[in-house]
């Protein structure tokens, strides 16, 4: 893709990348892609915000080509150190060694760190800004959103806030602008993002957009380095930000589970069955055959987490195990739960799904439910009574 004003002389001069399927290692589902966006500011001191992962690098140099020599850029801002954004500063630094290159104090650490270059580093915090000729940027430190140098660039004159990755999304489209693109799949993208990256910072999240708005900061665009950018309706995702770092969820409850011969399956089928008798909305999620973080951005919707598992060699299953070390890491807040599950002999799983849903400070609906070999229709009928009773706690 080549580049895009966003406004006068702001240019759009990332990557879209089409053919991402996993992002951090592999740690991270991308079923729509990714982009990589780097904004060029042309003024009397040309600048560049942000770069791209190292594989874009040509079409980065490319699209800033298309409206100056990179040899002519004065200003880089480094606003994270992430590969994905800063992987191709040596190619533009080694193009425009004269540049200014403005990053956070945990930002040059991590950047001579990576890359070992001789740069002009200059160092800024919240509340510092520069001239760029016509035009000021202002900084806002925005430390571990998602990481420790993360940082904002705030385009004063034009109110468009830069914040690299607060706000985006992992999808690749054919244009740029949130007014031109399906939103829906935006949302569902942003709100996967949030879950599987910023959960465990909803706490500074909610800090931060509150140090924001006291800053009175008019924003008429939000343009961050990945997915869409926000023109018509930046406050959109400001406002999902503000909902989703709070605790808890909607009033509905997923199921996460896996079965090995059918009975821990029935169960699930019943206690489903009781949340739905108390009017609770559920999602039914195998955990060894849903994408696992399609999985956690669904637990990070709904309020309820029941967690089910048989029990085998005296543990559960390898795929609700992973579930709840990725979810122990993530901390999702105010989640109403309990555990179940079936087991031949020593029947662990339930109380170890259980300490699980300690772990996350969850509020735990019922005891563990644990049932011998195949449930009887005396036992269905007491996991239909476990759905209702985790259903009215969900409610309540
Ligand atoms: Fe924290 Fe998009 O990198």
């Amino acid at each position: 893709m080549h580049p895009v004003e966003l406004a006068k002389d702001i240019y759009w001069v990332g990557a879209v990348d089409w053919d991402l399927r996993t992002f951090h290692g592999q740690a991270l589902s991308t079923h729509r892609g990714s982009s990589y966006n780097a904004y060029l500011i042309m003024d009397e001191r040309p600048t560049l915000v942000d770069t791209v992962w190292p594989p874009f690098t040509r079409e980065l140099m490319r699209n800033i080509g298309e409206i100056v020599d990179p040899a002519k850029l004065e200003v880089v801002v480094a606003n994270h150190v992430e590969v994905d954004h800063s992987g191709s500063l040596p190619a533009v630094m080694a193009k425009a060694p004269q540049a200014d290159l403005i990053c956070s104090p945990q930002g040059k650490e991590g950047l001579q760190k990576h890359y070992r270059g001789d740069w002009r580093y200059k160092v800024v915090k919240t509340g510092d800004s520069i001239s760029i000729g016509q035009r000021t940027l202002s900084f806002i430190q925005a430390p571990m959103l998602h990481w420790p140098d993360s940082m904002f660039t705030y385009l004063v004159e034009d109110q468009i806030l830069m914040p690299n990755d607060a706000f985006g999304q992992h999808i690749a489209t054919s244009f740029r602008f949130d007014d031109q693109v399906n939103m829906d799949e935006v949302m569902e993208e942003a709100q996967k993002y949030y879950a599987n990256i910023l959960l465990p910072f909803s706490p500074l999240v909610t800090r931060k957009l509150d140090e924001v708005t006291k800053l009175n900061l008019p924003i008429k665009m939000i343009a961050p380095s990945h997915g869409i950018i926000w023109r018509q309706d930046p406050g959109r995702i400001v406002n999902a930000y503000a909902q989703w770092a709070q605790p808890g969820g909607d009033n509905s409850c997923v199921i996460a589970y896996d079965t090995m011969w059918g009975s821990t399956q029935r169960m699930a089928d019943e206690i489903a069955q009781g949340l739905v008798d108390e009017g609770v909305p559920v999602k039914m999620l195998r955990t060894s055959t849903t994408d696992m973080n399609d999985l956690i951005a669904e637990v990070a919707k709904a309020k309820g987490l029941l967690l089910g598992s048989p029990t085998v060699n005296r543990t559960v299953l390898p795929s609700v195990g992973k579930l709840v070390h990725e979810l122990v890491a993530l901390r999702p807040a105010g989640k109403v739960g309990a555990a179940f599950g079936s087991f031949g002999w020593s029947g662990e799983a339930p109380a170890e799904l259980n300490s699980g849903l300690e772990k996350l400070k969850a509020s735990i609906a019922s005891e563990p439910l644990g049932l011998k070999w195949v449930p009887d229709e005396a036992e269905l009928v007491a996991c239909r009574e476990f759905g209702r009773k985790v259903a009215r706690a969900i409610k309540e």
